[in-house]
Protein backbone atom coordinates (compact mmCIF):
# COMPACT_ATOMS: atom_id res chain seq x y z
CA UNK A 1 0.00 0.00 0.00
CA UNK A 2 2.57 1.91 0.32
CA UNK A 3 5.01 1.49 -2.23
CA UNK A 4 1.31 2.45 -4.46
CA UNK A 5 1.28 5.86 -2.42
CA UNK A 6 4.79 6.46 -3.50
CA UNK A 7 4.33 5.45 -6.91
CA UNK A 8 0.78 8.00 -6.85
CA UNK A 9 3.18 10.75 -5.74
CA UNK A 10 6.03 10.41 -8.01
CA UNK A 11 3.77 10.07 -11.21
CA UNK A 12 1.52 13.56 -9.75
CA UNK A 13 5.46 15.39 -9.21
CA UNK A 14 6.45 14.60 -13.09
CA UNK A 15 2.85 15.62 -14.54
CA UNK A 16 3.13 19.04 -12.04
CA UNK A 17 6.97 19.53 -13.61
CA UNK A 18 5.43 18.81 -16.95
CA UNK A 19 2.95 21.64 -16.54
CA UNK A 20 5.28 23.81 -15.25
CA UNK A 21 7.84 23.69 -17.96
CA UNK A 22 4.73 24.34 -20.64
CA UNK A 23 4.34 27.30 -18.53
CA UNK A 24 7.94 28.98 -18.51
CA UNK A 25 8.16 28.13 -22.36
CA UNK A 26 4.81 30.07 -22.77
CA UNK A 27 5.78 32.99 -20.63
CA UNK A 28 9.03 33.10 -22.71
CA UNK A 29 7.08 33.36 -25.88
CA UNK A 30 4.49 36.16 -24.69
CA UNK A 31 7.43 38.19 -23.17
CA UNK A 32 9.34 37.78 -26.31
CA UNK A 33 6.30 39.06 -28.27
CA UNK A 34 5.80 41.95 -25.60
CA UNK A 35 9.22 43.16 -26.70
CA UNK A 36 8.80 43.22 -30.45
CA UNK A 37 5.49 45.01 -30.48
CA UNK A 38 7.47 47.58 -27.79
CA UNK A 39 10.18 47.75 -30.48
CA UNK A 40 7.57 48.18 -33.73
CA UNK A 41 5.88 51.16 -33.21
CA UNK A 42 9.39 52.93 -34.79
CA UNK A 43 8.48 51.29 -38.16
CA UNK A 44 4.91 53.29 -37.83
CA UNK A 45 3.68 56.80 -38.19
CA UNK A 46 3.83 57.72 -35.01
CA UNK A 47 2.60 61.34 -35.00
CA UNK A 48 -0.80 62.81 -37.06
CA UNK A 49 1.86 64.81 -39.57
CA UNK A 50 2.96 61.22 -41.18
CA UNK A 51 -0.53 59.98 -41.07
CA UNK A 52 -1.78 62.89 -43.05
CA UNK A 53 1.11 62.96 -45.82
CA UNK A 54 0.34 58.98 -45.83
CA UNK A 55 -3.74 60.09 -46.60
CA UNK A 56 -2.49 62.21 -49.38
CA UNK A 57 -0.34 59.70 -50.69
CA UNK A 58 -2.95 57.51 -51.09
CA UNK A 59 -5.59 59.41 -52.21
CA UNK A 60 -3.04 60.98 -55.40
CA UNK A 61 -2.71 57.40 -55.88
CA UNK A 62 -6.36 56.57 -56.06
CA UNK A 63 -7.03 59.76 -58.40
CA UNK A 64 -4.34 58.50 -60.68
CA UNK A 65 -5.40 55.29 -61.44
CA UNK A 66 -9.35 56.68 -61.92
CA UNK A 67 -7.38 58.78 -64.34
CA UNK A 68 -6.02 55.97 -66.25
CA UNK A 69 -9.27 53.53 -65.46
CA UNK A 70 -11.17 56.18 -67.92
CA UNK A 71 -8.79 56.74 -70.11
CA UNK A 72 -8.73 52.93 -70.56
CA UNK A 73 -12.75 53.53 -70.61
CA UNK A 74 -12.75 55.97 -73.44
CA UNK A 75 -10.04 53.71 -75.54
CA UNK A 76 -12.42 50.87 -75.49
CA UNK A 77 -15.31 52.89 -76.57
CA UNK A 78 -13.23 54.22 -79.44
CA UNK A 79 -11.94 50.22 -80.50
CA UNK A 80 -15.51 49.41 -80.37
CA UNK A 81 -17.06 52.49 -82.39
CA UNK A 82 -14.36 51.27 -85.26
CA UNK A 83 -15.01 47.75 -84.88
CA UNK A 84 -18.90 48.28 -85.34
CA UNK A 85 -18.50 50.87 -88.36
CA UNK A 86 -16.06 48.90 -90.23
CA UNK A 87 -17.19 47.14 -93.74
CA UNK A 88 -15.04 44.45 -92.90
CA UNK A 89 -16.04 41.41 -90.49
CA UNK A 90 -14.11 40.81 -87.63
CA UNK A 91 -14.52 37.65 -85.46
CA UNK A 92 -12.78 36.23 -82.47
CA UNK A 93 -12.05 32.87 -81.18
CA UNK A 94 -11.50 31.34 -78.23
CA UNK A 95 -8.69 28.25 -78.69
CA UNK A 96 -11.58 25.66 -79.26
CA UNK A 97 -13.30 27.72 -82.05
CA UNK A 98 -16.21 29.30 -80.16
CA UNK A 99 -17.06 32.86 -81.47
CA UNK A 100 -16.55 34.74 -78.65
CA UNK A 101 -16.66 38.30 -80.47
CA UNK A 102 -18.68 39.10 -83.36
CA UNK A 103 -18.65 42.90 -85.11
CA UNK A 104 -22.47 43.65 -87.08
CA UNK A 105 -20.38 43.40 -90.59
CA UNK A 106 -19.29 39.61 -89.82
CA UNK A 107 -23.05 39.21 -88.95
CA UNK A 108 -23.99 40.63 -92.06
CA UNK A 109 -21.29 38.79 -93.82
CA UNK A 110 -22.45 35.70 -92.61
CA UNK A 111 -26.24 36.52 -92.48
CA UNK A 112 -26.00 35.66 -88.81
CA UNK A 113 -27.88 37.81 -86.48
CA UNK A 114 -25.90 35.86 -83.31
CA UNK A 115 -23.05 34.00 -83.74
CA UNK A 116 -21.84 34.54 -80.08
CA UNK A 117 -21.29 31.12 -78.83
CA UNK A 118 -21.86 29.37 -81.98
CA UNK A 119 -18.39 27.62 -83.79
CA UNK A 120 -16.73 28.98 -86.20
CA UNK A 121 -17.73 26.30 -88.49
CA UNK A 122 -21.30 26.66 -87.94
CA UNK A 123 -20.67 30.51 -88.68
CA UNK A 124 -18.49 30.80 -91.31
CA UNK A 125 -19.93 27.14 -93.35
CA UNK A 126 -17.22 27.31 -95.79
CA UNK A 127 -15.13 24.23 -95.92
CA UNK A 128 -12.12 26.52 -97.34
CA UNK A 129 -12.42 28.94 -94.93
CA UNK A 130 -12.66 26.74 -92.02
CA UNK A 131 -9.16 25.08 -93.45
CA UNK A 132 -7.69 28.11 -93.26
CA UNK A 133 -8.91 28.93 -89.32
CA UNK A 134 -7.85 25.61 -88.61
CA UNK A 135 -4.13 26.10 -90.43
CA UNK A 136 -3.71 29.32 -88.63
CA UNK A 137 -4.79 27.13 -84.99
CA UNK A 138 -2.09 24.94 -85.57
CA UNK A 139 0.65 26.72 -86.84
CA UNK A 140 -0.06 30.16 -85.31
CA UNK A 141 0.78 31.72 -88.47
CA UNK A 142 -1.61 34.32 -90.40
CA UNK A 143 -3.45 32.24 -93.04
CA UNK A 144 -5.16 33.92 -95.93
CA UNK A 145 -7.79 32.51 -98.64
CA UNK A 146 -10.27 33.54 -100.97
CA UNK A 147 -13.47 32.23 -102.05
CA UNK A 148 -16.21 32.49 -104.23
CA UNK A 149 -19.87 31.73 -102.67
CA UNK A 150 -21.99 31.34 -105.48
CA UNK A 151 -25.31 30.11 -103.63
CA UNK A 152 -24.47 33.66 -101.83
CA UNK A 153 -23.33 35.71 -104.93
CA UNK A 154 -20.38 36.59 -102.76
CA UNK A 155 -16.74 36.47 -103.20
CA UNK A 156 -14.84 37.26 -99.54
CA UNK A 157 -11.57 37.05 -98.76
CA UNK A 158 -10.59 35.76 -95.23
CA UNK A 159 -7.50 36.62 -92.68
CA UNK A 160 -7.24 34.53 -90.54
CA UNK A 161 -4.59 35.74 -87.33
CA UNK A 162 -2.94 33.97 -83.92
CA UNK A 163 -4.04 35.53 -81.02
CA UNK A 164 -0.83 35.05 -79.18
CA UNK A 165 -2.36 35.96 -75.49
CA UNK A 166 -5.68 33.81 -75.60
CA UNK A 167 -4.53 30.60 -77.95
CA UNK A 168 -7.91 31.30 -80.20
CA UNK A 169 -8.04 33.29 -83.51
CA UNK A 170 -8.97 36.68 -85.29
CA UNK A 171 -10.65 36.45 -88.35
CA UNK A 172 -10.79 39.18 -90.86
CA UNK A 173 -13.26 38.85 -93.61
CA UNK A 174 -13.62 41.35 -96.70
CA UNK A 175 -16.26 41.34 -99.10
CA UNK A 176 -14.94 41.71 -102.45
CA UNK A 177 -17.58 40.61 -104.55
CA UNK A 178 -18.06 44.47 -105.82
CA UNK A 179 -14.57 44.59 -106.15
CA UNK A 180 -14.51 41.61 -108.63
CA UNK A 181 -17.46 42.86 -110.56
CA UNK A 182 -16.03 46.04 -111.29
CA UNK A 183 -12.92 43.40 -112.42
CA UNK A 184 -15.34 41.60 -114.95
CA UNK A 185 -17.20 44.55 -116.51
CA UNK A 186 -13.79 46.70 -117.24
CA UNK A 187 -12.38 43.44 -118.65
CA UNK A 188 -15.82 42.83 -120.88
CA UNK A 189 -15.63 46.36 -121.91
CA UNK A 190 -12.33 46.06 -123.34
CA UNK A 191 -12.70 43.13 -124.98
CA UNK A 192 -15.95 44.08 -126.21
CA UNK A 193 -14.49 47.38 -127.72
CA UNK A 194 -11.74 45.64 -129.48
CA UNK A 195 -14.00 43.49 -131.05
CA UNK A 196 -16.32 46.07 -132.47
CA UNK A 197 -13.46 48.09 -133.31
CA UNK A 198 -12.02 44.90 -135.46
CA UNK A 199 -14.82 44.49 -137.88
CA UNK A 200 -15.06 48.03 -139.72
CA UNK A 201 -11.23 48.41 -139.19
CA UNK A 202 -10.90 45.11 -141.41
CA UNK A 203 -12.70 45.85 -143.91
CA UNK A 204 -11.69 49.09 -144.01
CA UNK A 205 -8.45 47.81 -144.74
CA UNK A 206 -10.02 45.41 -147.48
CA UNK A 207 -11.56 48.26 -149.31
CA UNK A 208 -8.36 50.41 -149.35
CA UNK A 209 -5.90 47.59 -150.74
CA UNK A 210 -8.91 46.65 -153.28
CA UNK A 211 -8.73 49.87 -154.42
CA UNK A 212 -4.85 50.29 -154.22
CA UNK A 213 -4.78 47.21 -156.34
CA UNK A 214 -6.45 48.88 -159.38
CA UNK A 215 -10.04 49.63 -158.20
CA UNK A 216 -9.77 52.86 -158.17
CA UNK A 217 -9.41 53.64 -161.99
CA UNK A 218 -12.38 51.51 -162.31
CA UNK A 219 -15.27 54.01 -162.80
CA UNK A 220 -18.14 52.19 -161.42
CA UNK A 221 -16.50 49.62 -158.76
CA UNK A 222 -14.13 52.69 -157.45
CA UNK A 223 -17.32 55.37 -156.37
CA UNK A 224 -18.76 52.66 -154.66
CA UNK A 225 -16.10 51.32 -152.77
CA UNK A 226 -15.45 54.89 -151.34
CA UNK A 227 -19.05 55.09 -150.38
CA UNK A 228 -18.69 52.03 -148.42
CA UNK A 229 -15.68 53.43 -146.78
CA UNK A 230 -17.22 56.52 -145.63
CA UNK A 231 -20.05 54.39 -144.40
CA UNK A 232 -17.42 52.52 -142.27
CA UNK A 233 -15.70 55.37 -140.88
CA UNK A 234 -19.37 57.04 -139.86
CA UNK A 235 -19.79 53.63 -138.04
CA UNK A 236 -16.57 54.43 -136.06
CA UNK A 237 -17.34 57.97 -135.41
CA UNK A 238 -20.70 57.13 -134.22
CA UNK A 239 -18.91 54.04 -131.52
CA UNK A 240 -16.32 56.84 -130.68
CA UNK A 241 -19.05 59.64 -129.43
CA UNK A 242 -21.36 56.58 -128.23
CA UNK A 243 -18.40 56.13 -126.08
CA UNK A 244 -17.64 58.87 -125.28
CA UNK A 245 -21.12 59.90 -124.01
CA UNK A 246 -21.55 56.59 -121.96
CA UNK A 247 -17.78 57.28 -120.11
CA UNK A 248 -19.03 60.78 -119.29
CA UNK A 249 -22.39 59.68 -118.25
CA UNK A 250 -21.12 57.63 -116.00
CA UNK A 251 -18.55 58.75 -114.71
CA UNK A 252 -21.40 61.74 -113.38
CA UNK A 253 -19.19 64.35 -115.61
CA UNK A 254 -22.72 65.13 -117.71
CA UNK A 255 -24.89 67.85 -115.86
CA UNK A 256 -28.32 67.61 -116.52
CA UNK A 257 -29.63 71.22 -117.40
CA UNK A 258 -33.19 70.84 -115.68
CA UNK A 259 -36.06 72.91 -117.28
CA UNK A 260 -39.74 72.10 -117.25
CA UNK A 261 -40.88 70.69 -120.28
CA UNK A 262 -44.31 70.00 -122.05
CA UNK A 263 -44.08 66.28 -122.88
CA UNK A 264 -46.17 66.72 -126.05
CA UNK A 265 -43.13 69.33 -127.68
CA UNK A 266 -40.54 66.68 -126.77
CA UNK A 267 -41.85 63.74 -128.54
CA UNK A 268 -42.79 66.56 -131.51
CA UNK A 269 -39.36 67.52 -132.06
CA UNK A 270 -37.72 63.62 -131.36
CA UNK A 271 -40.13 63.07 -134.50
CA UNK A 272 -39.37 65.86 -136.56
CA UNK A 273 -35.89 65.15 -136.07
CA UNK A 274 -35.35 61.14 -137.05
CA UNK A 275 -38.91 61.76 -140.03
CA UNK A 276 -36.82 62.23 -142.96
CA UNK A 277 -34.77 58.89 -141.40
CA UNK A 278 -37.76 56.93 -141.17
CA UNK A 279 -39.60 58.19 -144.59
CA UNK A 280 -36.63 56.82 -146.11
CA UNK A 281 -36.86 53.34 -144.43
CA UNK A 282 -40.14 53.42 -146.01
CA UNK A 283 -41.70 53.72 -142.68
CA UNK A 284 -44.61 56.25 -140.76
CA UNK A 285 -43.73 58.12 -137.86
CA UNK A 286 -46.47 59.69 -135.78
CA UNK A 287 -47.25 61.19 -132.35
CA UNK A 288 -49.95 60.91 -129.86
CA UNK A 289 -50.09 62.72 -126.91
CA UNK A 290 -52.65 65.22 -125.37
CA UNK A 291 -51.84 68.42 -125.38
CA UNK A 292 -52.07 69.04 -121.47
CA UNK A 293 -50.31 66.35 -119.81
CA UNK A 294 -48.49 67.99 -116.77
CA UNK A 295 -44.88 69.64 -117.12
CA UNK A 296 -41.80 67.52 -116.30
CA UNK A 297 -38.13 69.30 -115.16
CA UNK A 298 -35.93 67.31 -117.43
CA UNK A 299 -32.74 68.06 -119.43
CA UNK A 300 -34.52 68.25 -123.05
CA UNK A 301 -31.28 67.78 -125.22
CA UNK A 302 -30.52 64.41 -123.38
CA UNK A 303 -34.42 63.66 -123.38
CA UNK A 304 -34.34 63.92 -127.24
CA UNK A 305 -31.08 61.60 -127.29
CA UNK A 306 -32.87 59.14 -125.46
CA UNK A 307 -35.67 59.18 -127.85
CA UNK A 308 -33.76 59.89 -131.12
CA UNK A 309 -31.84 56.61 -130.23
CA UNK A 310 -35.02 54.72 -129.69
CA UNK A 311 -36.57 55.45 -132.64
CA UNK A 312 -33.37 54.69 -134.38
CA UNK A 313 -33.30 51.20 -133.18
CA UNK A 314 -37.45 50.93 -134.38
CA UNK A 315 -36.57 52.40 -137.69
CA UNK A 316 -33.36 49.85 -137.92
CA UNK A 317 -35.75 46.77 -137.01
CA UNK A 318 -38.81 47.44 -138.78
CA UNK A 319 -39.57 46.31 -142.37
CA UNK A 320 -40.61 49.26 -144.79
CA UNK A 321 -44.30 49.65 -144.47
CA UNK A 322 -44.94 50.09 -141.39
CA UNK A 323 -45.94 53.12 -138.68
CA UNK A 324 -43.74 53.93 -135.18
CA UNK A 325 -45.60 55.82 -132.91
CA UNK A 326 -44.98 57.83 -130.38
CA UNK A 327 -46.77 58.04 -127.19
CA UNK A 328 -46.75 60.12 -123.65
CA UNK A 329 -49.53 59.86 -120.87
CA UNK A 330 -49.55 60.44 -117.01
CA UNK A 331 -49.16 57.63 -115.09
CA UNK A 332 -48.65 57.48 -111.12
CA UNK A 333 -46.55 60.85 -110.54
CA UNK A 334 -44.53 60.89 -114.07
CA UNK A 335 -44.71 61.05 -117.43
CA UNK A 336 -45.10 57.70 -119.01
CA UNK A 337 -43.00 57.97 -123.27
CA UNK A 338 -43.07 55.48 -125.23
CA UNK A 339 -42.30 54.11 -128.90
CA UNK A 340 -43.98 51.23 -130.31
CA UNK A 341 -43.04 49.85 -133.79
CA UNK A 342 -44.37 46.30 -135.40
CA UNK A 343 -40.79 45.62 -135.99
CA UNK A 344 -39.12 41.82 -136.04
CA UNK A 345 -39.28 41.98 -131.87
CA UNK A 346 -36.69 40.87 -129.44
CA UNK A 347 -36.68 37.31 -127.95
CA UNK A 348 -37.97 37.03 -124.54
CA UNK A 349 -34.36 35.58 -123.23
CA UNK A 350 -33.09 38.57 -124.41
CA UNK A 351 -35.39 41.38 -123.42
CA UNK A 352 -33.79 41.52 -119.94
CA UNK A 353 -30.19 41.72 -121.24
CA UNK A 354 -30.58 44.76 -124.07
CA UNK A 355 -30.22 47.84 -122.13
CA UNK A 356 -26.21 46.20 -121.11
CA UNK A 357 -23.44 47.79 -122.74
CA UNK A 358 -22.59 46.26 -126.14
CA UNK A 359 -25.60 43.69 -125.70
CA UNK A 360 -27.30 43.06 -129.06
CA UNK A 361 -29.92 40.59 -129.42
CA UNK A 362 -29.15 38.80 -132.67
CA UNK A 363 -25.25 39.59 -133.88
CA UNK A 364 -26.31 39.24 -137.43
CA UNK A 365 -29.33 41.28 -137.93
CA UNK A 366 -27.95 43.71 -135.38
CA UNK A 367 -27.50 46.15 -138.81
CA UNK A 368 -24.02 47.60 -137.43
CA UNK A 369 -24.94 49.04 -134.25
CA UNK A 370 -23.02 48.66 -131.30
CA UNK A 371 -24.87 47.93 -128.75
CA UNK A 372 -24.77 50.75 -126.98
CA UNK A 373 -27.69 52.88 -127.50
CA UNK A 374 -29.70 51.75 -124.87
CA UNK A 375 -27.13 52.32 -122.30
CA UNK A 376 -26.79 55.29 -122.68
CA UNK A 377 -30.56 55.82 -122.86
CA UNK A 378 -30.64 54.35 -119.37
CA UNK A 379 -28.44 56.04 -117.75
CA UNK A 380 -29.91 59.51 -118.95
CA UNK A 381 -33.44 58.31 -118.16
CA UNK A 382 -31.84 57.10 -114.12
CA UNK A 383 -29.78 60.42 -113.97
CA UNK A 384 -34.00 61.92 -114.42
CA UNK A 385 -34.96 59.47 -111.87
CA UNK A 386 -36.91 57.63 -114.36
CA UNK A 387 -36.90 53.73 -115.29
CA UNK A 388 -36.63 52.71 -118.47
CA UNK A 389 -37.97 48.64 -120.10
CA UNK A 390 -39.38 46.65 -123.17
CA UNK A 391 -41.91 45.05 -124.04
CA UNK A 392 -41.83 42.66 -126.75
CA UNK A 393 -43.00 39.71 -128.93
CA UNK A 394 -40.28 38.52 -131.36
CA UNK A 395 -42.15 39.12 -135.07
CA UNK A 396 -44.45 41.20 -133.60
CA UNK A 397 -43.09 44.63 -132.46
CA UNK A 398 -41.45 46.13 -129.60
CA UNK A 399 -42.58 49.08 -127.48
CA UNK A 400 -40.22 50.89 -125.20
CA UNK A 401 -41.18 52.84 -121.76
CA UNK A 402 -40.04 55.29 -120.00
CA UNK A 403 -40.97 57.80 -117.35
CA UNK A 404 -40.13 60.74 -115.83
CA UNK A 405 -41.24 62.19 -113.13
CA UNK A 406 -43.65 65.46 -112.94
CA UNK A 407 -41.58 68.67 -111.77
N1 LIG B 1 -37.06 48.28 -131.55
C1 LIG B 1 -36.35 47.14 -131.50
N2 LIG B 1 -36.77 46.03 -132.13
C2 LIG B 1 -36.05 44.91 -132.09
N3 LIG B 1 -34.89 44.75 -131.40
C3 LIG B 1 -34.42 45.83 -130.77
C4 LIG B 1 -35.10 47.09 -130.77
N4 LIG B 1 -34.40 47.96 -130.03
C5 LIG B 1 -33.31 47.30 -129.61
N5 LIG B 1 -33.30 46.03 -130.03
C6 LIG B 1 -32.30 44.99 -129.71
O1 LIG B 1 -31.51 45.45 -128.64
C7 LIG B 1 -30.13 45.51 -128.99
C8 LIG B 1 -29.47 46.68 -128.29
O2 LIG B 1 -29.92 47.90 -128.78
P1 LIG B 1 -28.97 49.17 -128.72
O3 LIG B 1 -29.70 50.34 -129.23
O4 LIG B 1 -28.39 49.23 -127.37
O5 LIG B 1 -27.80 48.75 -129.68
P2 LIG B 1 -27.71 48.81 -131.26
O6 LIG B 1 -28.90 49.52 -131.80
O7 LIG B 1 -27.46 47.44 -131.72
O8 LIG B 1 -26.40 49.68 -131.46
P3 LIG B 1 -26.24 51.26 -131.28
O9 LIG B 1 -27.52 51.77 -130.72
O10 LIG B 1 -25.08 51.38 -130.35
O11 LIG B 1 -25.96 51.76 -132.62
C9 LIG B 1 -30.15 45.65 -130.49
O12 LIG B 1 -28.96 45.16 -131.06
C10 LIG B 1 -31.34 44.77 -130.87
O13 LIG B 1 -30.97 43.42 -130.89
MG1 LIG C 1 -29.48 51.42 -131.06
Amino acid sequence: MNIALWIGLVVFMLIAAWFAWRYFDLKKHLNQYAHLIHEQPETFPADVEELEDLSSAIASLRTSLNLQLSALNSENARLATVLEQLTDGVLIADANGQVQYANPAACRLFENANPIGDSIAEVVRNHQLIEAWRRCQQTRKTQSESVELPARHQFLQLFAIPDTHAGGSLLLVQDLTRVRKLETVRRDFISNVSHELRTPLASLRALTETLQNGALADPEVGPRFLGRIATEVDALTQMAQELLDLSRIESGQVELVLAPLVPRSLLTSAADRMKMHAERAGLKLTVTCPEDLPMVRADRSRLEQVLVNLIHNSVKFTKAGGEIVLLGEAVDGSVRFAVKDPGIGIPADDLPRIFERFYKSDRSRAGGGTGLGLSIARHIVEAHRGRIWAESTEGRGSTFFFTIPFS
